[in-house]
Order: C-alpha cells, then structure tokens, then sequence
C-alpha cells in the first residue's frame, strides 16, 4: 500500500503563530485522520523554515543570535500543533543536520550535473531593506517609495537554477495531470504563469549580505535561497524512510502555489531525478472582521489564546465548517459564537445531555435495547445511511464544510426524533406498549449520538472520544464497522452528565 504523505507548509519563524497557520494545521490533521479512519497508511509532516533574510533580521532586532531566536520561535509553533491535536508523525526544523545534508547533497548533484551555473546579477538593490527590486516595485513617476531608502544599481555573481529548461516539461507534466492542483481551477493559474517564459531561479545568495542560510556546497562564499532550502523539507524529512515519497498531497496557502511550489518544486524534483509529488492542495486565506490579519493593527487571532477561552475542538470545528476549502473565509468572534451556540452547545452537546439524562432517569443509566421498528426509527435510521453514505465521498473530496453540515443535520434529525418520540412522556405510562417504546427511544437517540459523532472524529477527536467515553463505548477498530447501525451500546453504562461545550463567558447574562 502506498503510504498518504500528507504535508504542510512550513512556516517562518520570524513571528509567532497565528490563525492562518492553525488553519493549515488543522485541516491537514483533518485530513490525515480521515485518511486513517479510511484505512490507508499515513504519514504526516509539518515543521518551520527557519532560514533567510526575515528571520536573520527578527533576530537582529531581538539582539540575539539566529540559532537563539528560531530555537525560541519554533518551540511556539511545536507547541500550537501540541494544543490543536495536530497527530504530525514528524516536526521538521531546516536548522537540523538531517535536513542541510540533504540539502547540500541535492545542490551537489544539479551542480556537477550542469544545472546550477554561476553568472552575474544585475539589478537595482535596496541598502535598507537588503533585497532586489523589481521595475513594478517603482513608484508610477518611476521613483523608488520611501520604504526602500536608497536604491543603488549592483551587478553581483550568483549561482542559477535551469528553470526554463524544463519549462516544456512541466506544462506537458501539468497537462498529463490534470489534478495536479486542487481546486482544480488553480491548475489554469499556473498554466497561465507558464505562458511567459521562466527566468532561471537565482539560488544563491552571498555571504555577506545574508549569513543565515545553508552553505553552498561547491562555494562556501554563498548561502542557499531559502525557498530553495524550504522546498527540500518534504523530501528531506524521509529521505530516510523508504516507501514515503512521493507526496500524496503538500497543503498550502494558495499566496505560496505560483511559482514556488507549483513550478519550482517539481522542477527542482524532475532535475534532481526524484518523483515530483502527487498533488497540491491549496487554500484560500483567513481575514478577521473583514480586514487582513495583522499584528500592528491589533487585528489578529492568537489560535492558543482563543483554544483556551473557547475549547480546541470548538476551534477546529469552526475553521473546518467555516471555509470551504480553496476559498477565503472571514473569522468573526460573532459567526463563531452563533455556530459555536447554534450547532454545538444547543445541538450535539444538546443531544449528549438529553441521551445521558434520560438513560439515567428512565434505565438507570443502562442503555437498553431496542425492540420496537415503527416510521420514526426507520426514518432516522434511513437518514443515518443517506448521511454516512454522503459524507465519506464529501470528506474524500475535501468538501469538509458540507460533510459537516450535513453531520449536524443528522444531530438535529436525532433531537427532532426525541421531541416525536418525547420518552418523558412514555416514562409516566405504566403500558408495556409505551415502556418497549421509551426503551427503543432511548437505544435509539444512544445509537444516533454514536454515529453521528463517529462522523464527526477527524474533526473533534477529543470531543468525539469523550462522547465514546459518556457512552461507555470502545470504538471498533475499523471505523467502517463503527458507522453501522446496530446495538453494540445495548447493556452499556454511561455516565452521570457531561459537559462538552460550556456556554461562553459573552453569552452569560
Ligand atoms: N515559509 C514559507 C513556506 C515554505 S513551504 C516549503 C511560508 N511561511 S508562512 O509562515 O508565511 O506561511 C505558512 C503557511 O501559512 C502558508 O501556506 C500560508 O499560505 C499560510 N497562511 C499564512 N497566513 C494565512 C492566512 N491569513 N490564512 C490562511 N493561511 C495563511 O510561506
């Protein structure tokens, strides 16, 4: 079986970690435990790209040494994938000797086999920023804006990546694989890229402008570009570790898929002689209250702050509801409350207290079995199927959003079913006809609850685990057998209360 290598990007440390990188995290762990749940063999990788001018310049601004400051830096971003539930098989960081070998190797080889070549670099250099500009960086009377200081002509040598030698290839590459990019429609973006011709990728950069980075190994004088550094991660992290490559899928924000990943990287790969990845998969961006996140402007969600005052769980589920994967979304403390009160508190946390409360006040906490089959189980039971059988080809075609929608339907289908079927009112009948109804009633809402929760575990493993654990239930090793119907919670206890999802502070009267 071909392992899932699933990927992110890694992120620069020159900050910390915000929403837009929880995000990526979170629905690559989605994905991957999805992946699981289906049976395939994953591998997870994330890490940091802690290379490069910003970072060298955070560090300055600290007064710290860059090995110093990324060992800091990178710890945050380790500790927001501890607190998100990220289930990454492995954290990379571009400062580790496993990765710089690797690095150094791949450089090694394009260079003795001709595709890097040394030349001159002719262009227009800003002093204060430390970077080369662009004809569109000039202001439209043709001045340089204030925030360049002065900008000086250089011609500097630099090493060159063949980028336009296989500029042929990757559009016969891209024209053969279809799904390359998803959304698809992103697959055209960078077709249309590829209609004007590459310039080779200047790869190097010298010393002594920019000493953090990784060593040339043909010409000490010069560090790697940090993009060509970054890219390597995902092959680096198991060059080791026969079996994982190629990629299944690199996760990335849609700012980082042309050109880097999209033409770069396969390029890099195909010179290299190394199987480009499967595909890419590439997301749109988080705004917050309609205005671009930033932290000089205070706009700006702190995912760990946030998982702490609201619960991880009600976070991933927000993001992963929210944004339809591919587009942009905008992150609103009141659009999260309504979904957070709407679905659930009021809905699936609803129906975890109602199913625990009656089990105990009417069966003494035992769920009992089922033994009545009239329209309103068999239509619950009908849409259970229609859902299950919606979701999975949903989740396989990141269509996350609808599949849970369409989870949350199930949860209210199973409330209404409690209203129709309203076991406080059986439970004040002495009948034996409305006593095989309560008990079917109440093994019905406990095998509802199961399975719908079942649906939602790569979204809300923790949450989704204490629901088992209320329920008194072991999930079944393989999650096809858990989304069943059947009675496998008949005789088992559950518990006392449960309280999943505690009414925000905002909302208090
Ligand atoms: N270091 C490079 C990636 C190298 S991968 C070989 C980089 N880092 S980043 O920290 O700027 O961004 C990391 C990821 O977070 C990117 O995929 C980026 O698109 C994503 N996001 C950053 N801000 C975002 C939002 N506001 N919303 C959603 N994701 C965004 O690029």
């Amino acid at each position: 079986m071909k392992t899932f290598y699933i990927t992110t990007a890694i992120d620069y440390v020159n900050g910390s970690p915000h929403l837009g990188h929880a995000y990526e995290k979170v629905l690559t762990d989605v994905i991957a435990r999805f992946r699981r749940l289906m049976g395939d063999r994953v591998y997870f990788l994330t890490g940091v790209d802690e290379h490069g001018q910003k970072v060298q310049q955070s560090a300055r601004k600290r007064g710290i040494a860059p090995q110093q400051f990324v060992d800091e830096i990178s710890q945050e971003f380790r500790a927001l994938c501890a607190r998100l539930d990220i289930s990454n098989d492995d954290f990379i960081r571009t400062t580790e000797p496993r990765h710089k070998q690797v690095v150094q190797d791949i450089l090694q080889r394009l260079y003795d086999q001709g595709e890097i070549y040394k030349d001159e670099y002719k262009g227009f250099y800003s002093t204060r920023q430390e970077q080369f500009l662009q004809e569109k960086d000039r202001n439209p009377d043709g001045s340089w804006p204030e925030l360049f200081g002065e900008v000086t002509e250089i011609t500097e040598s630099n090493y060159f990546f063949r980028l336009q030698k296989y500029q042929d290839w990757l559009i016969d590459f891209l024209k053969r694989n279809e799904n390359f990019v998803f959304p698809r429609y992103r697959q055209k973006q960078v077709l249309e890229f590829l209609s004007e011709p590459l310039n080779d990728l200047c790869i190097s950069r010298p010393r002594e402008r920019l000493e953090w980075g990784i060593t040339l190994p043909f010409d000490e004088a010069f560090v790697t570009y940090v993009w060509f550094d970054a890219l390597l991660n995902y092959y680096s992290a198991v060059a080791d570790k026969p079996g994982i490559w190629p990629a299944t899928f690199h996760v990335i924000g849609k700012d980082i898929l042309v050109p880097p990943h999209a033409v770069y990287w396969p390029i890099m790969l195909k010179a290299a002689g190394i199987e480009p990845p499967q595909s890419l998969l590439a997301h749109g961006w988080w705004s917050i209250n309609g205005a671009k996140m930033s932290k000089s402007t205070g706009n700006f969600v702190d995912p760990i702050e946030f998982a702490g005052k609201y619960g991880v769980d009600a976070l991933r589920y927000f993001m992963i509801r929210e944004m339809s994967v591919g587009q942009d979304s905008d992150f609103s403390l009141a659009q999260f409350l309504a979904r957070y009160n709407g679905e659930l508190a009021n809905n699936l946390g609803n129906l975890v207290n109602r199913t625990l409360n009656m089990t105990n006040r009417f069966a003494g906490g035992v769920v009992p079995a089922a033994e009545v089959d009239e329209a309103p189980e068999q239509n619950l039971r009908a849409l259970w199927e229609k859902t299950r059988d919606e979701v999975i080809p949903l989740c396989e075609g990141f269509q996350f959003h609808i599949a849970l929608e369409r989870t949350l339907a199930f949860v209210t289908a199973t409330n209404a079913y409690i209203e129709q079927r309203a076991p406080w009112k059986l439970g004040k009948s002495a009948e034996a006809a409305d006593q095989a109804l309560l008990r079917t009633s109440l093994a019905t809402m406990a095998e509802a609850l199961r399975l719908g929760s079942a649906l939602l575990t790569a979204v809300m493993p923790g949450t989704v685990a204490k629901i088992q654990g209320v329920l008194g239930h072991t999930p079944a090793p393989v999650w096809a057998d858990e989304l069943r119907w059947g009675s496998t919670l008949t005789g088992a206890k559950v518990a006392a209360t449960a309280i999943l999802f505690p009414r925000p502070a905002e909302t208090k009267a």
